[in-house]
């Protein structure tokens, strides 16, 4: 799959899953801002992508917010002139059993994961449209498909996401810009380092394939995602969980 030349714009890319897609993207050939909260974190990876060979360049954003949304994607314009793929995947949990949810638990998760994608969505959409050409990937969760205990407000906003892919695949579908998700599964991340170990290796043993996932995994499917190997597939979601709920 070559991406030689395109420009990649990731969210959460500091860390996890967003990290391996910057450089999995950019071993492809892809030129990748690295959006992140953490600042010294996007700019690691920023330097690890241009070590690759391409260019990596670091940016502060909270996709939760609209001004710094649309600057991010701004900036990629301006440093590179186009942007040709976009992957949201910043992400946090909040988890709380319903009944002791608080307003803030559920709102926090819900900016960063529905308003965050559409946000950004909605900024490259503009840019994409008018080049009849793009490749959006949003990171959903297999959360959004069964629902887990302790995560009304993550369960909600991942399926949420589903949704808006969809919408925004028709709506964009006839420009050739493309928007399909991903749901992981259980994958080996500081996310699921936070789960105690014992329900951990219960999450794992009931997993088919018998192990927990890698962030290059997932990886692989956003580059597919990514690639002209996927260009008659949109609105389309990938679950990508060692067979999990199959
Ligand atoms: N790890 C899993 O098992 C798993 C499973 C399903 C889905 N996911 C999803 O995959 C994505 C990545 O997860 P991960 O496991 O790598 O998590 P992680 O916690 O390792 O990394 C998340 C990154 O997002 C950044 N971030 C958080 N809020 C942000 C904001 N408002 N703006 C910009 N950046 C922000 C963090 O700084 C961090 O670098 C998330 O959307 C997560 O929900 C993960």
């Amino acid at each position: 799959m070559d991406l030689k030349g395109k420009v990649a714009v990731v969210t959460g890319a500091g860390q996890g899953i967003g990290r391996e897609v910057s450089l999995l993207l950019a071993n492809h050939g892809a030129n990748v801002v690295v959006g992140d909260l953490n600042i010294e974190a996007a700019n690691m990876v920023a330097n690890e992508v241009t070590e690759i060979g391409t260019e990596g360049f670091g940016y502060k954003v909270d996709v939760s917010d609209k001004d710094n949304a649309q600057s991010f994607i701004d900036s990629a314009i301006d440093t590179f002139g186009r942007i040709d793929i976009l992957v949201n995947n910043a992400g946090i949990t909040r988890d709380s059993m319903l009944h002791k949810m608080s307003e803030e638990q559920f709102d926090q998760v819900i900016n960063v994961h529905m308003k965050g994608t559409f946000l950004c969505m909605q900024a490259a959409a503009k840019h994409m449209r008018q080049n009849e050409t793009g490749k959006i990937v949003n990171i959903s969760s297999i959360a959004g498909k069964v629902g887990n205990i302790g995560q009304v407000n993550y369960s909600g906003a991942k399926a949420g996401i589903v949704g808006m892919t969809k919408a925004a695949a028709k709506e964009l579908a006839k420009f050739q810009v493309n928007v399909n998700a991903i749901q992981p599964g259980f994958i080996d991340t500081d996310m699921t380092r936070a789960v105690p170990e014992k329900i951990r290796q219960k999450k794992i043993e009931e997993i088919p394939m018998l192990k927990i996932g890698s962030p290059s995994d997932i990886a692989k499917a956003v580059v597919f995602l990514s690639s002209d190997y996927s260009d008659y597939i949109t609105g389309n979601v990938i679950e990508v969980t060692g067979g999990r709920y199959m």
